[in-house]
């Protein structure tokens, strides 16, 4: 038996807000944002919603695909670092919105990693039998933790939800080898630093805007690229196979140069290369599993076919995770 993702789902808020509307809040300019990053556009979420909320809407998308019922879901797992709340779990509310209980829900905290790591615990409940249909998703509402007033962040961000349904199926489905890691001594170069038992919400952290997204861009940049790499070259190992084999790449969508960067380094050619972040920006754990549902959409995703995933984050984190769809 093999791990199989049965179907895919994905929600973007309506709200779209392009480069040219940034050009009129902070110093920057469309070709710089462009340029340095790849991104046109990117979708901001309504302040009636949460992340639960855009979960629920892609997990809804993906059971009617899967032709599922809720009841045959029996374990949600969410990677997000913008829950609803600090507890409940996102996993929990979501549960509830589609009617259910009983049965565990948990949120995955690895940053852009998030949903990845939230695939390889659920394939291990699946082989244990601890659970027999998983729901795993990542979802992120970044644009309420960002500093509108930054211009080295406050462009890079967007909110939006991917979601997928595993089994294990005897078909040819199968997840082939993953690798993931996290290095904790870096965690202070991607930080979100107020908020949290170590520096508590006061209106210092308020005023100061330690609730939003810090980071040394130079530094993320060039971990991203060294460990998507190892770990995508590790992972290929893992499964006998090499980056030839490989017949779609879908990488955590950060920066179009770091996508540019890795893809040079593993070998794997630009036409075999979902690009997505023109559209959605960086959604940290949602950009995998949005990217994934519109390949499909976009037929370049068939049964059968060898995908790779590829993620870098905050922590910092890292995997990469080798299927035959
Ligand atoms: N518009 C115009 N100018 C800008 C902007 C902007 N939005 N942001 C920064 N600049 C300026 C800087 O002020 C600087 O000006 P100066 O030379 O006068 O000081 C100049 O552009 C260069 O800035 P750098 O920060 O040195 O540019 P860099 O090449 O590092 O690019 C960037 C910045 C795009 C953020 C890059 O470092 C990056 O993408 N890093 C990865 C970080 C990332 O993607 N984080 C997302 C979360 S992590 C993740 O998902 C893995």
């Amino acid at each position: 038996m093999g791990v199989k993702f049965i179907s895919t789902g994905r929600f973007l808020p309506d709200k779209i807000l392009t480069n040219f509307d940034l050009e009129k809040m902070v110093d920057t300019s469309d070709e710089w944002i462009r340029t340095m990053t790849g991104i046109r556009e990117r979708r901001i979420a309504s302040d009636e919603i949460a992340t639960s909320d855009m979960v629920t809407e892609a997990a809804r998308i993906a059971l009617e695909k899967g032709n599922l019922k809720p009841q045959d879901i029996d374990c949600i797992i969410v990677g997000t670092i913008t829950p609803d709340n600090a507890y409940p779990a996102t996993a929990c509310w979501v549960q509830k919105n589609l009617g259910l209980k009983g049965f565990p829900a948990f949120d995955v905290s690895a940053a852009c990693s998030g949903f990845l790591y939230g695939v390889i615990i659920a394939k291990s409940l699946l082989e244990s039998k601890i659970a027999t249909n998983i729901l795993v998703a990542g979802a992120e509402m970044l644009t309420k933790v960002t500093n509108w007033e930054d211009r080295n962040t406050c462009v890079l961000f967007g909110d939006g939800a991917g979601v997928a349904i595993l089994t294990l199926s005897d078909d040819n489905s199968d997840i082939l080898s993953y690798n993931w890691g996290a290095n904790g001594n870096l965690g202070e170069l991607l930080i979100q630093p107020a908020g949290g038992s170590r520096l508590p919400a006061s209106h210092e952290t308020v005023d100061k805007n330690l609730h939003t997204v810090t980071m040394d861009g130079k530094e993320v940049f060039k971990h991203a690229v060294r460990w998507m790499a190892i770990s995508a070259e590790q992972a290929l190992k893992n499964a006998g196979l090499t980056k030839d084999d490989v017949d779609l790449y879908v990488p955590h969508q950060a920066n179009i140069r770091i996508i540019e960067s890795t893809i040079k380094r593993v070998g794997i050619p630009r036409e075999k290369t979902m690009i997505t972040i023109d559209r959605i920006a960086n959604i940290s754990a949602a950009t995998v599993p949005i990217s994934v549902d519109f390949a499909i959409e976009e037929g370049r995703l068939q049964r059968g076919d060898i995908l790779l995933l590829n993620t870098f984050g905050g922590g910092f984190t890292w995997g990469a995770l080798l299927i035959r769809w």
